[in-house]
């Protein structure tokens, strides 16, 4: 047996027995790294007679190549190995029970998040967020709610120290600042929906100084009041999951829509006893109205072009309404009573198709 073929057969045994990736390599360096025992043999070529150095050479050539070849097949062979016995660790029965003990709820506020999502997301809105410390800019001025506007009055602002690139610092009072966001941040048509919280100095069982609310918001070239009032109907039967259930649209006021309206719904109150749907009463549940012009051109949209309408719609009011929960501080009380009656199971995940009512 040649010198080459003696190398061969012990380089490949030595590879066949390494038992781990660090053997391997250390089989790897010895026969082809630098000081290598390939590599030494390559070195001694220059002694040799021009006819010998031909075929040695060749002939070491070729054993690298098939070394090589080894090594590179061996570490696939671990790294599959490797994987096999990792996924058999890892694996899980997913035909086992859930324990009771790993058992959690999920809040009122969080499934009607999801409720009002998979609903509007079916309409085809896409979800955007804004941040809840806001400029004054964003959260009033460019919503047309000037310096000196009452409605800045309402809204009980919590104003922050500092100042930033667009005024004064706030805590949202609304979800709308996301609009002027979105507006100012891509083209139009806009089709978006923003739910988040909110924050007003303001607390009775109605109110808390941080809630929720969900905006909406669409801009394209030929948007009307008979998009805005057909998508606010099919969404308030949707939730509340009643078919023919009465909506009205009342004339209101918003600075940054024009016109506006308030959306009240069908409701009975007979006997102390109130029942969502045909009835003698209505109840008033959301804002709504055509993108004021003026806030269109404050983010840089030709108002000429497009138009659009925007809503916003409060969570807990919607969320109380439909589970009948009577005070709005209880949802922020961690009560774990509360949330064991009122909470949801982690597996009745809302969907237009799985039904909304669970
Ligand atoms: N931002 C208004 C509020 O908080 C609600 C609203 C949103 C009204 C969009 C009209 C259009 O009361």
């Amino acid at each position: 047996m040649s010198d080459t073929e003696t190398l061969k057969t012990d380089l490949l045994a030595e590879v066949e027995a390494a038992s781990t990736l660090q053997e391997l390599d250390d089989v790897r360096v010895k026969a082809l790294g630098k000081k290598g025992l390939i590599t030494a043999q390559m070195k001694t070529l220059g002694k040799l007679s021009p006819q010998d150095r031909k075929s040695t050479g060749q002939a070491l050539n070729m054993l690298k190549g098939e070394v090589a070849k080894a090594i590179e097949a061996k570490q696939a062979d671990m790294a599959d190995a490797e994987l096999n016995a990792k996924l058999l660790s890892e694996k899980v029965d997913v035909t086992l029970p859930t324990r009771p003990e790993s058992e959690g709820y999920i809040h009122p506020i969080s499934q009607t998040i999801e409720e009002v999502v998979s609903i509007l997301g079916e309409m085809g809105f896409g979800v955007a967020e804004g941040p809840e410390i806001e400029d004054d800019w964003y959260n009033f001025g460019a919503l047309n709610i000037p310096d000196d506007h009452p409605a800045r009055q309402e809204h009980d602002t919590f104003y922050l120290p500092g100042t930033g690139e667009h005024g004064r610092k706030v805590l949202r009072t609304h979800t709308s600042p996301v609009q002027i966001r979105t507006m100012m941040a891509g083209k139009p048509p806009f089709r978006v929906i923003a739910p988040g919280r909110t924050y007003r100095c303001d607390y009775d069982a109605t109110h808390s100084p941080m809630f929720h609310q969900v905006e909406g918001l669409v801009v394209d070239k030929t948007v009307h009041m008979g998009h805005l009032k057909g998508t606010l109907i099919e969404f308030c039967r949707a939730y509340f999951g009643v078919e023919d259930l009465p909506v009205r649209f009342r004339p209101s006021y918003f600075p940054f829509t024009e016109p506006s309206a308030e959306v009240d719904i069908g409701c009975t109150r007979e006997g102390g006893e109130f029942k969502i749907g045909h009835g003698d009463s209505w109840l008033e549940i959301l804002g709504c109205g055509m993108v004021n012009p003026k806030v269109l051109e404050n983010c840089g949209i030709d108002s000429t072009e497009y138009q659009g309408f925007a809503f916003g719609v409060g969570i807990e009011r919607i969320a109380m309404l439909k589970y009948g929960i009577p005070d709005l501080r209880t949802f922020y009380e961690s009560d774990l009573r509360w949330l064991r009656h009122y909470g949801f199971s982690a597996l009745d995940v809302p969907s237009m198709v799985g039904g909304l009512n669970p």
